[in-house]
C-alpha cells in the first residue's frame, strides 16, 4: 500500500516492520483469545519519531493503536481498525532517579518491576505493583491508572503520576503539568491523561513521585470455609482501625488452577478451605506491625476463620504471592475467559459475591474469583469451558454479564476498578454512565483528537 511505503520512507529502516510474522505478534494481547492484525508495527526510540508518525497518520486518517507491553485485560492495545500498531518496546530507559526530591523520571516502555527494583536499591519505594509486574510497561500501568494489591494502601498509578511527557495526534509534544508535589494550574492534563488508554494521546516520559521505602512487611493467609464468611471479615479489619497494605481474595478454585497449571508450586488445599485472604502489614516498626497482625487475627478469629498462617520467611512470601499473582494467567491456561473487574464499596463485598454466584447459576456461566477485597475490587473469571462459540458470544451471556454490573452500580461500585473498558467492556459503560457522561468525554476526544486517528473504537460504542 502506498501509506505503508511513505511511511517507511518517513522514518527510514527498521522502524516500520510490515512482515506478516512480526504483525501476527502485536495482533492480541491478554484479553480473551481475540485477535486483530495491525497493517505496520511502528517501533520508534525518540519523541521525535513519534511525532512524526503521529503527524503523518493524522494527515492521512490512518488508525494508530499504542501498545505498551499487551498486557491488558481490556483489548485496549487490539488495533481493531488495522493501521498502525504503535509499539513503545525501545522507550526502555530510567532517565533519572532524582533521590533529593523523591522523584523518578522514566521512559513509558520501562517494566513496571525493573522500575520498582532500581528505586528499591535507594531505599525508595514505587507502590503500584499489578499481577504482570514482571512485563507490563509504566505507560501502560498510566493508560489504564494499574492498581495491584498495594493500591489498597497506598493508590494506584494516578496517585504517583506528577508529570507526563505526551505526543497528542496531531505531532505536537507537550509536558501536561509540572515536576511538583502541588500544582493548581488549570486544568489537570495530567490526570485527564491517566486512564485514558491512548485514546487521547501518546505517553512517551513519566515523572513519579516516589516514597520513602517501608522497612518490613509481614504476611498472613487466612483460610475460610465460606467465600462468604471471608467477605465478610474485609471491612471488619478496616473498621477496628487497622491498615493493612494489601488485602488479597481468592477463591478456592482459583488457587487450584494455579496448583494445577503449575506444578512446582507446592501447594496444598486442606478439605474445607473454600477461599483464602492474603493480608500484608508494612511499615518501619516490627513491634507494631507484629501488634497489627495480632489484632487482625482477632478480628478474622471472630470472622469463622477455619486457621491463619504466617509466612516465616521472604521464601514464604514469595511463594504466597506467586500464587497469587499468577492467578490471572493460569485460569487463561485452563480455558478462554471474559475477565469482569468489578468494584464495589468494600463492604459490600459480600453482596456482590453472593450475586455473581447466583447470577452464574440462573445464567448458566461459571466463574472464579479473585482479587483486591480490600478495595472492594473483584477479579470475576467466567470460564468459557465447553460452552459454544454462539453462546459464548451470544445475548445471553452478555445479558448475565449486563446483570452484574448493574449489581455494581446498586452496589456503589462501577464496571472497572483497574482494567480499563479499552474494547470488551465498551458495551457495558451504558450501565454506569448516561449520554450526559459521554456527549462530555466525546467532546474530549474530539478537541485532542478531531480525525479520531488515536486508539479508534475504544471505551465507548
Ligand atoms: C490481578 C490482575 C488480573 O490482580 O489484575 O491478578
Ligand atoms: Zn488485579
Amino acid at each position: 500500500m502506498e501509506w505503508i511505503q511513505n511511511l517507511k520512507n518517513l522514518l527510514g529502516k527498521n522502524i516500520i516492520e510490515d512482515e506478516t510474522s512480526i504483525l501476527k505478534k502485536y495482533a492480541s494481547d491478554y484479553t480473551e483469545d481475540l485477535e486483530y492484525l495491525p497493517q505496520v508495527v511502528a517501533m520508534p526510540s525518540t519523541v521525535d519519531e513519534v511525532s512524526k508518525i503521529l503527524r503523518f497518520c493524522n494527515e492521512n486518517k490512518i488508525p494508530v493503536t499504542p501498545r505498551g507491553a499487551g498486557t491488558g485485560l481490556s483489548g485496549g492495545s487490539l488495533p481493531i481498525e488495522g493501521g498502525v500498531s504503535l509499539s513503545m518496546e525501545n522507550f526502555n530507559s530510567i532517565l533519572n532517579i532524582d533521590e533529593e526530591n523523591f522523584q523518578a523520571t522514566v521512559e513509558s516502555g520501562v517494566i513496571n518491576e525493573t522500575f520498582q527494583q532500581a528505586v528499591k536499591e535507594r531505599g525508595l519505594f514505587y507502590p503500584p505493583d499489578p499481577a504482570s509486574k514482571g512485563s507490563c510497561f509504566l505507560g501502560g500501568n498510566v493508560a489504564h491508572s494499574s492498581g495491584g494489591p498495594k493500591a489498597l494502601k497506598y493508590g494506584t498509578t494516578k496517585d504517583y503520576v506528577l508529570n507526563l511527557e505526551v505526543v497528542l495526534p496531531n505531532g505536537n509534544v507537550i509536558w501536561t503539568g509540572a515536576d511538583t508535589l502541588k500544582n493548581s494550574t488549570g486544568y489537570n492534563l495530567t490526570q485527564l491523561m491517566i486512564g485514558s488508554e491512548g485514546t487521547l494521546g501518546v505517553v512517551t516520559k513519566i515523572v513519579f513521585k516516589l516514597l520513602p521505602l517501608p522497612k518490613h512487611d509481614l504476611l498472613m493467609l487466612a483460610k475460610f470455609k465460606s467465600i462468604d464468611d471471608a467477605c465478610k471479615a474485609v471491612p471488619q479489619i478496616f473498621i477496628k482501625g487497622l491498615n493493612p497494605s494489601a488485602l488479597e481474595l481468592m477463591e478456592k478454585s482459583a488457587v487450584q488452577y494455579v496448583i494445577d497449571h503449575s506444578p512446582e508450586t507446592h501447594f496444598q488445599i486442606e478439605e474445607h478451605t473454600q477461599a483464602y485472604l492474603l493480608i500484608e502489614v508494612d511499615g518501619n516498626d516490627i513491634d507494631l506491625l507484629f501488634k497489627d497482625c495480632e489484632g487482625i487475627n482477632n478480628v478474622l478469629e471472630t470472622s469463622n476463620v477455619i486457621e491463619v498462617q504466617f509466612a516465616d520467611t521472604a521464601e514464604q512470601k514469595e511463594k504466597l504471592w506467586k500464587i497469587r499473582r499468577s492467578i490471572g494467567e493460569m485460569v487463561k491456561l485452563h480455558s478462554t475467559y471474559k475477565e469482569e473487574d468489578a468494584v464495589v464499596k468494600r463492604a459490600n463485598l459480600p453482596a456482590l459475591m453472593t450475586g455473581v454466584k447466583s447470577l452464574g447459576e440462573e445464567y448458566g456461566f461459571e466463574s472464579v474469583c479473585y482479587g483486591h477485597a480490600g478495595d472492594g475490587n473483584l477479579h470475576i473469571n467466567i470460564l468459557k469451558g465447553e460452552m459454544t462459540d454462539e453462546k459464548w458470544n451470544g445475548h445471553h451471556l452478555e445479558e448475565g454479564i449486563r446483570k452484574i454490573f448493574r449489581l455494581c452500580k446498586s452496589l456503589g461500585g462501577t464496571i472497572s476498578g483497574e482494567h480499563g473498558i479499552g474494547l470488551v467492556q465498551k458495551k457495558y459503560m451504558n450501565e454506569v454512565l448516561t449520554p450526559i457522561h459521554f456527549d462530555l468525554m466525546k467532546g474530549i476526544k474530539k478537541t485532542f483528537d478531531p480525525n479520531g486517528i488515536l486508539n479508534p473504537g475504544k471505551i465507548w460504542e
